[in-house]
């Protein structure tokens, strides 16, 4: 055939493609999700094979372990016992709290990692939600932002790096801003969850955190959290959300989950010049595990695929349980 343009041309040798290789992915573009408890023991979580609860003491170790294979990220969550949970879930903001001391602990033992945490009530609540549920199931609004103001400030005197608001309340990082700064937090990042979507993708964290909202006798509890997490129908919102988020200071914007909305993290790197984060949640995880329990598919080659994606898409950074495996995998 006469043809001008073989494009297989540049795919021939390794060397080749290497070349012409458009996007890769790196250790240090994750940030690493933990969960810790007040419990004993490391407590494996069932939904989510190799992931597991530590403890403050075990966490130290495998934080080392990430960082030693280029993991420079990490985020943590909290298994908060029931006794400690309310309807305000107040011990969010507890300085003697669990995340607080986890926080502090790792900055004394492996002072460079950067430390992410997550802002939100869903831990602390014995409700479930990300927000103070009224009499009437409506989760409030302005009088939850004020708890998570005190969470991010609390936070951040524990030596948090970048602050997570998770939670979807309207105005919530203008306001944790706002704090931050009023009580000499000016170079505390917030990293937003800008466009969080009501998902059933983190069915296995919620499992995990044994979080999930609770029916309880004296309210009515919305069984979902489609009054604030956003309408996976939905992509020109997640614009809007975006704009907010810059107006409102934060420095990086987040797409949560990220591997079924490829095409929200394509828009927003599109729309603003910030850094964009990918969250590859609890459930896109478990459902690559499983797979590859069964002899389905290879593990490692579908989760730097994936991790690519995200890249490709015009992620900068993503956070995913498989940080510690994949950068072994890319170390090798
Ligand atoms: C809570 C929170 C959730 C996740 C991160 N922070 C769950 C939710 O909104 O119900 C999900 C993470 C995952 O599934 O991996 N505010």
């Amino acid at each position: 055939m006469d043809l001008t343009y073989r494009p297989r041309r540049l795919r021939r040798t390794p060397a080749l493609r290497s070349m012409v290789r458009e996007n890769s992915v790196f250790a240090n573009d994750f940030i690493y999700p933990l969960f810790v408890h007040e419990g004993l023991g490391i407590e494996p979580i069932s939904a989510m094979p190799g992931v597991n609860r530590w403890t403050l003491d075990t966490l130290v170790g495998e934080v080392e372990r990430a960082w030693n294979l280029g993991v420079r990220s990490i985020v943590l969550f909290p298994k908060v016992a029931d006794e400690l949970k309310t309807e305000d879930g107040s011990e969010c903001f507890n300085e003697k709290g669990l995340i607080p001391r986890a926080i502090a602990r790792l900055k004394e033992e492996i002072p460079q990692m950067t430390i992410m945490t997550d802002v939100a009530l869903d831990p602390y609540s014995s409700d479930g939600h990300d927000g103070i549920v009224n009499d009437d199931g409506i989760i409030l609004n302005d009088e939850t932002i004020q708890s998570l103001c005190k969470q991010a400030v609390m936070q951040a005197n524990a030596g948090a790096d970048l602050i997570g608001p998770s939670d979807m309340m309207d105005g919530r990082v203008g306001a944790i801003r706002e704090a931050l700064d009023e009580e000499g937090f000016q170079d505390v990042g917030i990293i937003s969850y800008t466009a969080k979507y009501s998902s059933a993708y983190y069915g296995p964290f919620r499992e995990a955190l044994d979080s999930a909202p609770r029916e309880t006798t004296s309210k009515i509890i919305p069984s979902n959290k489609n009054t604030y997490q956003m309408d996976p129908a939905n992509s020109r919102e997640a614009i809007t959300e975006a704009q907010l988020d810059e107006q409102e200071g934060a420095d990086i914007l987040m797409v949560k989950p990220g591997l079924a909305y490829l095409d929200i993290i394509y828009k927003l790197r599109e729309e603003s010049d910030l850094p964009i984060a990918a969250y590859n949640v609890s459930g896109e995880f478990s459902m690559v595990k499983a797979a590859a329990q069964k002899g389905w598919i290879d593990e490692k080659a579908v989760v730097l695929e994936t991790l690519l994606s995200f890249k490709r898409a015009g992620a900068d950074l993503i956070l995913t349980y498989h940080a510690c495996d994949a950068a072994k995998w890319l170390n090798e």
